[in-house]
């Protein structure tokens, strides 16, 4: 593949996950403008999946599609608590967003969250991970009952909105790097707050410092109704956007790695 085709198939790649996630997520649309218009070198910083640790979609099937696009595994992440294993991702060209690629270690949770989950990875084919469209093929699995999904947030909200929302963006993030104004993550969130956004204020609104090389924002989850597989609609929180503004380390490059202490609390803005 050359590096034209390949750096258009990435493009190609995060303009059909922005569509997917903006269609659940349409606060991101109107928080994008609000920073679009004043700086059009806006960029993404990195979008971020959840998958479970079950093959075809466990992580070391589900990133193939990633390194064939020229991402490479840049460092790995453990979330004891949330029972998640991480791994970020770095692209060919560095103005191509980060991915950040996390998995829930099932053997770890309850016999009848782990049948669930049995039942909804047994309905997936092999071919699922064949190509980078399976980042935005929504729910691959029938839609769970209510039930079944009040069962598994119990144990791991995480699991929840997987089972609803499958494989797609979890979010996108503002590269605040990449904005002329505000120059700050302070400023950032303070547009976004006036323009009537909740932020996830768990562990603090802006999360990490600039002595971590990572400060880090995000908006609470849009919610949406959803039909569960029983006929009920109920509403839920589907994606979030986050904020983030990088500094260079002691080598003088700008740092590219994830803090997982800010991560943790920012996988909790789709709790209800
Ligand atoms: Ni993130």
């Amino acid at each position: 593949m050359s590096e034209r085709s390949r750096a258009e198939r990435v493009a190609s790649f995060f303009e059909g996950l922005w569509r997917d996630y903006v269609e659940i997520t349409p606060s991101a649309e109107q928080i994008r403008l609000l920073f679009a218009t004043d700086n059009p070198s806006l960029a993404n910083d990195h979008v971020a999946f959840r998958t479970f640790d079950r093959e075809p979609i466990a992580i070391q099937s589900l990133e193939r599609p990633l390194l064939d696009l020229g991402y490479r595994r840049f460092e790995a992440y453990h979330f004891a608590d949330k029972k998640l294993d991480a791994w970020g991702y770095v692209p060919a060209d560095p103005a191509e967003p980060r991915i950040f690629l996390s998995e829930l270690r099932t053997p770890e949770l309850g016999r009848e969250s782990r049948a669930i989950i049995d039942r909804l990875v047994e309905q997936l084919e092999p071919a699922i991970v064949e190509s980078e469209s399976v980042f935005r093929s929504g729910r691959p699995w029938a839609m769970p009952s209510w039930e079944d999904y009040c069962t598994l947030r119990t144990e791991s909200e995480y699991a929840g909105w997987l089972s609803v929302f499958g494989l797609r963006a979890n979010h996108f993030t503002i590269s605040v790097n990449s904005l002329r104004e505000p120059a700050d993550l302070a400023g950032v969130v303070a547009r976004v707050e006036q323009a009537g956004h909740r932020m996830n204020a768990v562990g603090g609104v802006l999360k990490g410092s600039p002595q971590a090389l990572l400060e880090q924002a995000s908006t609470l989850a849009d919610r949406i109704v959803v039909r569960f597989g029983d006929g009920d609609p109920h509403e839920i929180a589907s994606c979030y956007y986050e904020f983030a503004k990088r500094y260079p380390g002691p080598d003088g490059r700008l740092f590219q790695g994830f803090v997982a202490a800010s991560a943790d609390r920012i996988f909790e803005s789709t709790d209800v």
